[in-house]
């Protein structure tokens, strides 16, 4: 019998978006960010609630994208339907200070540790963008040092080892949409690598450390907490301000984000995703006196002109944003959501690792608190709690194909590899999941792309 293959399946199942995808790319690239993907061409979703989405061919889906893990609550929680709408009808951007924004301030002081005070932007890029800005004004240097492969965003200097060869020193060169704007102002050095980190900080002319929390890529290589806390150490030690990015992790690790998890408060923070409840928005906070540097200064032409940190923006703490901040933080104070979706996510885990191993196939899925990983290949420091192989490499066609078999099977993660668990996937949901992802790993064993199963 004629097998079909998981290309001709997934195109007559998706007429409908690929004919978008083919009318968007006469005006644009035709997809935007992860949804390249999807091959042969992107879905295009129609609606969504809580769990599910649907595509525009009526395809039902169990989401994992979940707004790139902007969604604890799923989608359209009726509380930030409610919250947002009545924002919407009040005014969508008032041109003045708003109450609203005051709330969404208060509320991250009140639960993440290094929040003494807040700033608002609109996005993770843009936070870390202003970090680096605020740090760099306050020590006066201008190094940002950061680990390979953590992920800041796509400011000029977070562009920088993030994709292998990792630096200028090891590639030559750098891609020419930044080379020259960074220079030599970005130094990376490898992943966990303590020695390293250390050689680097000693110099003393480090502004400040990145550390993305709970290690790159949202733990897809894990940080060992006594890094975490030796690296706060040893920025203390040499004078430089120590970054935890928790675009991902805040709220999501727990109320207080990552860093009250592992037990180390760092002197600034980049909120994203959701802190904005699953609209555009993000935050900066952290010490009173960093976050002062923006501050203009009655009197001080001086420090108002040459030393104080600008901070344009016409979306700046929108009230819409703010209105979804508020709901959802307070959603997330009592920690419970968090702890129901990082249950779920073991259990997905326990399912799919149980497909892998009866088919004898060399992967892996692992979590770090409720975002799941998976990852086909080798792993060499791995015990599926947390994963440490800072040195494994899946090629994106290995990635696409399990794209397409798991949305052939009803079930939609980003690129494939990466799924957010909500707190409002059911048990249902998660026994679907599971059952989805046998047949999605039998069908790439039938289309050869994956190796026969080991020894
Ligand atoms: C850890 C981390 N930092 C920063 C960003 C950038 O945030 P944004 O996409 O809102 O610019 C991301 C985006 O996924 C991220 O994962």
């Amino acid at each position: 019998m004629k097998v079909i293959s998981s290309v001709d399946r997934f195109v007559a199942t998706h007429l409908k978006s690929k004919e978008l995808w083919e009318r968007s790319l006469k005006v644009s690239r035709g997809m935007h960010h992860d949804s390249r993907f999807n091959q042969p061409f992107p879905i295009y979703a129609s609606y969504c609630k809580g769990s599910r989405k649907w595509d525009v061919d009526g395809n039902e889906y169990i989401d994992y994208t979940m707004g790139h893990g902007s969604l604890l609550f799923g989608h359209a929680h009726p509380a930030l339907v409610k919250a947002v709408s009545e924002q919407v009808s009040k005014g969508t951007h008032y041109g003045a200070e708003n109450e609203l924004a005051l709330e969404w301030a208060e509320l991250i002081t009140q639960l993440i540790p290094a929040a003494e005070k807040v700033e608002f932007v609109m996005t993770g890029t843009e936070a870390n963008m202003m970090i680096a800005h605020i740090a760099r004004a306050y020590t006066g240097r201008h190094k940002i040092l950061k680990f390979a492969e953590h992920f800041f965003g796509w400011a000029d200097h977070f562009q920088v080892g993030v994709i292998a060869p990792y630096d200028k020193a090891v590639a030559g060169r750098l891609p020419p949409s930044v080379e020259g704007a960074v220079s030599d102002a970005t130094v990376v050095v490898p992943c966990n690598d303590e020695a390293a980190l250390e050689a680097a900080l000693a110099k003393e002319d480090v502004a400040a450390l990145f550390l993305e929390g709970a290690g790159a890529h949202c733990g897809a290589i894990a940080m060992p907490p006594e890094l975490v806390h030796k690296a706060r150490q040893l920025t203390q030690r040499y004078g430089t301000l120590l970054v935890i990015d928790e675009v991902i992790t805040g709220f999501r690790w727990s109320p207080g984000g990552y860093q009250a998890v592992v037990g180390v408060t760092p002197d600034l923070s980049a909120l994203g995703k959701m802190v904005s409840g699953g609209v555009p928005g993000a935050a900066v906070c952290g010490r009173a006196d960093l976050i002062g540097m923006l501050e203009i200064r009655p009197g001080q032409p001086e420090w108002n002109r040459y030393r104080r940190v600008l901070h344009p923006g016409t979306w700046n703490a929108n009230p819409i944003s703010a209105a979804a901040g508020v709901t959802m933080l307070k959603l997330v104070a009592t920690g419970e959501p968090q702890k129901r979706a990082e249950a779920m996510a073991e259990r997905l885990v326990a399912g799919i690792n149980r497909h892998i191993e009866a088919r004898g196939i060399e992967a892996c899925a692992y979590n770090a608190s409720s975002a799941l990983h998976i990852y086909i290949g080798k792993c060499q420091k791995c015990d599926r709690t947390l994963c440490l192989d800072a040195t494994k490499t899946m090629a994106p066609q290995l990635a696409q194909a399990l794209d397409r078999h798991l949305l052939l099977n009803g079930v939609s993660m980003l690129r494939g590899t990466i799924g957010w668990v909500s707190a409002v996937h059911t048990d249902e949901d998660i026994h679907r999941t599971i059952e989805a992802f046998g047949a999605a790993l039998d069908g790439m064993l039938e289309e050869g792309a994956i190796n026969a199963p080991k020894g």
